[in-house]
């Protein structure tokens, strides 16, 4: 996944004004804003999309284009001094095709630096379009390239082609999923187009931007606009032209209502420690206004079509990673709740599967991004055999969102960093509270139960509160284990997801050894790895069998192992080495657990001093399967 960003306009400028000394134009009592200073910000807010190269390409009267661009992240990306830049465009790469090489990184530019673009995405007949071209001089092992050159031909084959006219034409060449964002030395606007990845604009005062996210341009307007698929749109700093198969279309603008802090760190050293701790605030958002604790039913602003759940046969979980544990709690839910059949399936692999019924089948996507190509792929799979699709998303105007019948948002605010954490709990409480809904739908499930569910649910953000104000001892813990050669996460049932979930988030961002388990299973192979080098940490909660699943922490004990367990409060465990209690919120109560394991993962890699919020390798939305 990459980041790009557009701006074109006059923020910071002012007639009265004269250019400073650095370059910008000063206004008093605001920042200095020049291009540069807002390409630039606006890359460090999109960083989070991919981080191994950046670039910029300025384009102002007198020096006409200037490119800049190197491997590394956006800090290191030496900004050219444009003092008389109109617009500009940028780009924070994460490598799919060529390894992050200065060569490799946006933007790319044709054979005579005329047009420079930037693009997120990947173009799959690049290799086709690269013969097609076999007179021009490539520099890039990229894909990318060959957009800069088909425009250089468009522009060629017809000198009264403007940019948007070539960009409009060569997006129908292109195949694959893209969003680019093109300048021309020659050209006041800035041309985008979008297929298949994200690219939001922003209308500001005599300014306009374009983004993969609006964390980018935030700070300077709130008013966007969503493009849809096909559309390329012209910016000016009066407004955005937008076009659909040549035809100029009206798309709505809508207001974002995140405030600007919400995307910055607030006073926490990381990302991730700050979004572990947004989760009472998080949850209460998720739930807002979605609950009806004295009838026991949720309204999830979704409008399912009416006997849409009813008569559904089986509900099939798709999901990569963490949304797929977030999945794996919610296919438990599914059958307990909606007395409906539910399996839960790597978004990698899924396949409808023979014998089903897929007019019956719900297929819930379950995605924080709303783009990560693996689940976007299980989605079409399940289009293109006829099953209801559901996305379950924290992103609008995502590509899943246009590609499922219905979406239920969760509503967690924007994650920066790469480890998710508010998220999949506001995934699990999404997915609870659409399990609630299709059980009272179907008549499953009474008021009286989903009344439970549903005020086990409110009481999550209080009893996540808890466990925030208790994190000095998962710090002590983390101190006391956090060298140890591997750790061993397990529960059964609900523990299960939570366990694989506690895992995945400690070797993610502390890169040390650590595996998931049905605590079952330990007995039947691992239990072989276990010495007392290797730390076992179990849920002992409620919804996870905490009696069966202490028996076997007693096993791995017996083998020398620590054993650290999170404790529903009522429970006693003795014998463990460390206990963190758990308040009482019956069926999400291994979620409560779940945030001891992520403040553990955090504070084993903050000891280790890693790179928590953008470890090594990971990026935060995968958009290549
Ligand atoms: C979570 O910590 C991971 N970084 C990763 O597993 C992530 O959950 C996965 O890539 C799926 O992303 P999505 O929710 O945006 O689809």
């Amino acid at each position: 996944m990459c980041g790009i960003i557009g701006y074109i306009g006059a923020i910071g400028t002012d007639s009265d004004d004269e250019l400073d000394t650095d370059g910008g134009a000063a206004v008093s009592g605001a920042p200095t804003a020049s291009v540069g200073d807002i390409v630039h910000e606006g890359l460090r807010n999109l960083e989070y999309r991919g981080y191994d190269s950046a670039g910029v390409a300025f384009v102002g009267p007198t020096d006409g284009l200037t490119v800049a661009k190197r491997s590394g992240k956006v800090d290191g990306l030496l900004v050219p001094d444009v003092p008389d830049a109109t617009h500009g465009i940028g780009h924070t790469r994460w490598s799919t095709h060529g390894p992050p090489t200065d060569a490799n990184a946006h933007p790319h530019t044709d054979c005579v630096g005329d047009v420079a673009i930037v693009h997120n995405g990947i173009v799959e007949n690049h290799e086709t379009l690269k013969r097609e071209l076999s007179d021009h001089e490539f520099t890039s092992e990229t894909d990318t390239e060959v957009i800069p050159h088909l425009l250089e031909e468009m522009l060629a084959e017809d000198t009264d082609a403007d940019l948007l006219t070539a960009v409009q034409r060569v997006e129908d060449r292109l195949e694959g999923s893209y969003a680019i964002c093109a300048v021309r030395e020659a050209d006041d606007r800035i041309v985008v187009a979008r297929r298949g990845s994200p690219l939001v604009v922003g209308r500001g005062e005599n300014a306009s931007f374009v983004a993969s996210d609006v964390t980018a341009f935030l700070e300077y307007t709130r008013d966007v606009t969503y493009l849809e698929d096909g559309d390329v749109a012209a910016l000016e700093p009066d407004g955005v032209s937008v076009y659909h198969d040549g035809e100029p279309v009206e798309r709505g603008v809508e207001t974002v209502t995140w405030e600007a802090d919400a995307a910055e760190k607030g006073g926490y050293d990381h990302y991730m420690r700050k979004e572990i701790h947004e989760q009472p605030e998080s949850l209460r958002q998720t739930l807002a206004g979605r609950l009806d604790l004295d009838a026991g039913t949720v309204d999830l602003d979704v409008s399912f079509p009416p006997g849409y759940l009813a008569d559904v046969e089986e509900i099939q979980v798709v999901a990569c990673g963490t949304s797929n544990y977030a999945g794996r709690y919610a296919a438990r839910l599914f059958e307990e709740l909606s007395g409906v059949r539910a399996t839960v399936e790597i978004a990698s692999e899924y396949d409808v599967g023979a014998g089903r019924t897929p007019d019956r089948t719900l297929v819930v996507a379950v995605t924080q991004s709303g783009e990560t190509a693996d689940t976007l792929g299980a989605v079409r799979r399940a289009n293109a055999a006829g099953a209801r699709t559901v996305a379950v998303t924290n992103t609008l105007g995502s590509t899943v969102t246009r590609e499922v019948n219905e979406t239920a948002f969760i509503r967690a605010g924007p994650e920066i960093g790469v480890a998710a954490t508010k998220t999949f709990a506001s995934q699990v409480a999404t997915l609870a509270m659409l399990a609630v809904a299709i059980g009272r739908e179907r008549g499953a499930l009474g008021a009286a139960d989903a009344r439970t569910v549903l005020q086990n649910l409110s009481g999550l953000p209080g009893a996540i509160q808890q466990v925030l104000d208790a994190e000095a001892t998962v710090r002590e813990a983390a101190k006391e284990y956090g060298d140890s050669e591997a750790f061993f996460f397990v529960g059964r049932d609900l523990g299960v997801p939570v366990a694989l979930e506690g895992a995945l988030k400690l070797k993610e961002i502390s890169y040390d050894h650590a595996e998931g388990f049905a605590a079952g299973e330990l007995k039947h192979g691992p239990l072989a790895l276990v010495t007392p080098e290797t730390p076992v940490l179990a849920v002992l909660t409620e919804g996870a069998c905490a009696d069966e699943t202490m028996n076997n922490v007693t096993e791995a004990q017996t083998r020398g192992a620590p054993a650290l367990g999170c404790v529903s409060s009522g429970r006693e465990y003795d014998t463990l080495d460390a206990a963190f209690s758990v308040p009482d919120v019956g069926i999400v109560e291994p979620l409560v657990a779940n945030v001891y394991f992520q403040l553990f993962a955090y504070h084993v890699a903050n000891q280790k001093g890693r790179s928590i919020d953008k470890p090594r390798n990971l990026a935060k939305s995968v958009t290549v399967e």
